[in-house]
């Protein structure tokens, strides 16, 4: 069974275990996910099987901003492909509805096709390619949804 629920500061070890797996580049560290856990314009959401954490998304607000921002979403290699992704999409996609907000962008490595066409499949769309987007000099697609 899988439980979605809002990041706590005990954590933080496993995230940060997750998010060296799950990435090469930019990763979030200790320090990071303890201001994302703590902020009140950030929304740090867990997917528990077991009582493992096998994948989390984060979701950025701004004030007076009726757009939120997905900043990374993440599952562990042997958990993909159960559409864990897709429910930890759905419920960061509910809570930004019932915030007012009407709106959720995104950036992603033009590379990453496959992640590309799991946004494409649950409803965002490309807005445009941002050269040199990353430090790397990747480029990014921003997408978007509106709620
Ligand atoms: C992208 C990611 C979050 C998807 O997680 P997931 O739980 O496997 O996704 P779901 O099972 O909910 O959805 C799967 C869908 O996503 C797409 N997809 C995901 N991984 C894919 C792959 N390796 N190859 C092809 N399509 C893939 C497909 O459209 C697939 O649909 P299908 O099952 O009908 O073929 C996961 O692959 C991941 O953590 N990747 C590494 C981190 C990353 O790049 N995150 C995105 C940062 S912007």
């Amino acid at each position: 069974m899988i439980i979605i629920r809002s990041a706590s500061l005990n954590d933080i070890p496993s995230l940060v275990q997750l998010e060296q797996s799950c990435f090469k580049y930019y990763l979030l560290d200790k320090k990071s996910f303890s201001r994302f856990i703590k902020s009140k314009t950030s929304e740090l959401f867990v997917a528990e099987v077991g009582s493992q954490i096998v994948a989390y998304s984060l979701m950025l607000y701004r004030k007076n901003s009726k757009k939120a921002r997905l900043y990374s979403i993440a599952v562990d290699e042997k958990y993909r492909k159960h559409k864990i992704a897709t429910r930890l999409l759905a419920f960061g996609e509910e809570l930004v509805r019932q915030k007012g907000m009407r709106e959720i962008a995104l950036e992603v490595q033009v590379e990453n096709t496959h992640v590309i066409q799991f946004y494409q499949k649950h409803g965002y769309i490309g807005k445009k390619t941002i050269p040199d987007y990353y430090e790397s000099g990747q480029h990014a697609e921003r997408m978007h949804k509106a709620l």
